[in-house]
C-alpha cells in the first residue's frame, strides 16, 4: 500500500471497540487522527498511547453544532481532512411491539443521521479540488439482512448502505470514494451489552448467548476489531481508487 503518511483522518466513536482499532491502525500508517466521541476521558486514554498522532475531539454525532465545531477545530489544528470514518453507533434491541417512537428515533439519529452529519461536515472539511478523499461508514451485516428484535437498528444500517451507494455515485468524478464496511458480530463493548441484554431475559447463560450470536457467521466465531480496521485501511489506500459505493462484509460469510 502506498503511504497514507501525513494525512489527516477524523474517526467518530473512536474511543472504544472498532473505532479505536481503526484509529490506531491509521495512526500506525502515519496518519494524524482526530478522535470523536462523547466521553473525553475515554478519548484521552486512547490518545495517550500515541500523543503525536491521536487527538481527542469530544463531540456528539447527534448534535449538529457540536460535530461541526469538532471538524472546524480539527481543521484549524491539523489541516484539511482527507479521510472520514463514520463509525459512532449504538444498538438498542426490543421486540417490534415494544419498539416505541423514542427508541426508533434514537436509533436512526445516532446510526443514520449521525453518519449523514459526519459525511457532510467531513466533506466540508476536505480541501477543495484536492482530488483525493475517503469517506467510510461502519455499517453492519444488519445493513444487508434482517435480524429479529433490532428493527430500528437494521433500518438505520440499511439506510447507511443506501447513503453510501448514492454518495459514491454522486462523487465518482471527484477522487473521493465512499464505502461502507459491514461487520458481523464483533468483540467490542457493544457486543458485551447485547450479550448482557439476552442473559437478562433469563433463558440463556452468558456462554449460550455468545454461542447463539457467533453462530450467525458461517465461520462460527466473532470478528476482531482489528479485522474490521484492516478492511477500512484497505479502502483508504490508493489501491482501492476504483472502489466506491460498496458495502464490504467483514463477517465470516454471514452476508454477501
Ligand atoms: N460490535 C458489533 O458486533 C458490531 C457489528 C456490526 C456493526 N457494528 C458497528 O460498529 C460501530 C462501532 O461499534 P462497536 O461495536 O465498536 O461498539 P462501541 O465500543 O460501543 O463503540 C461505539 C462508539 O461510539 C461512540 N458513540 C456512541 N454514540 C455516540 C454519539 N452520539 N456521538 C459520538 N460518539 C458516539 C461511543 O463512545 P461515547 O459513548 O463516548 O460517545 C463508542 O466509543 C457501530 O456503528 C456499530 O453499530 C458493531
Amino acid at each position: 500500500m502506498a503511504s497514507l503518511e501525513g494525512r489527516h483522518a477524523v474517526v467518530t466513536g473512536a474511543g472504544t471497540g472498532i473505532g479505536a482499532a481503526i484509529a490506531e491502525a491509521l495512526a500506525d500508517e502515519g496518519v494524524r487522527v482526530t478522535l470523536v466521541g462523547r466521553r473525553r476521558d475515554v478519548l484521552e486514554r486512547l490518545a495517550a498511547r500515541s500523543p503525536e498522532r491521536l487527538h481527542p475531539a469530544p463531540a456528539d454525532v447527534t448534535d449538529d453544532a457540536s460535530l461541526r465545531a469538532a471538524f472546524a477545530r480539527a481543521g484549524r489544528e491539523r489541516g484539511p481532512v482527507s479521510i472520514v470514518v463514520a463509525n459512532a453507533g449504538a444498538a438498542a434491541s426490543a421486540p417490534f411491539s415494544r419498539l416505541d417512537p423514542g427508541m426508533w428515533a434514537e436509533m436512526l439519529e445516532v446510526n443514520l443521521t449521525g453518519c449523514y452529519r459526519t459525511f457532510r461536515h467531513g466533506l466540508a472539511a476536505m480541501e477543495r479540488g484536492a482530488g483525493w478523499g475517503r469517506l467510510v461508514a461502519v455499517a453492519s451485516t444488519a445493513g444487508l439482512k434482517g435480524y429479529p428484535y433490532v428493527a430500528a437498528y437494521c433500518a438505520a444500517k440499511h439506510g447507511v448502505v443506501g447513503l453510501v451507494r448514492a454518495l459514491g455515485v454522486e462523487l465518482a468524478r471527484t477522487g473521493i470514494t465512499v464505502n461502507a464496511v459491514c461487520p458481523g458480530f464483533t468483540e467490542t463493548p457493544l457486543l458485551e451489552r447485547s450479550v448482557r441484554t439476552i442473559v437478562a431475559q433469563g433463558t440463556m447463560s452468558d456462554e449460550e448467548a455468545r454461542a447463539a450470536l457467533a453462530s450467525d457467521s458461517p465461520m462460527g466465531r466473532f470478528i476482531e476489531p482489528g479485522e474490521v480496521a484492516r478492511a477500512v485501511l484497505w479502502l483508504c489506500g490508493p489501491g482501492s481508487d476504483a472502489v466506491t459505493g460498496q458495502s464490504v462484509s467483514v463477517s465470516g460469510g454471514a452476508t454477501w
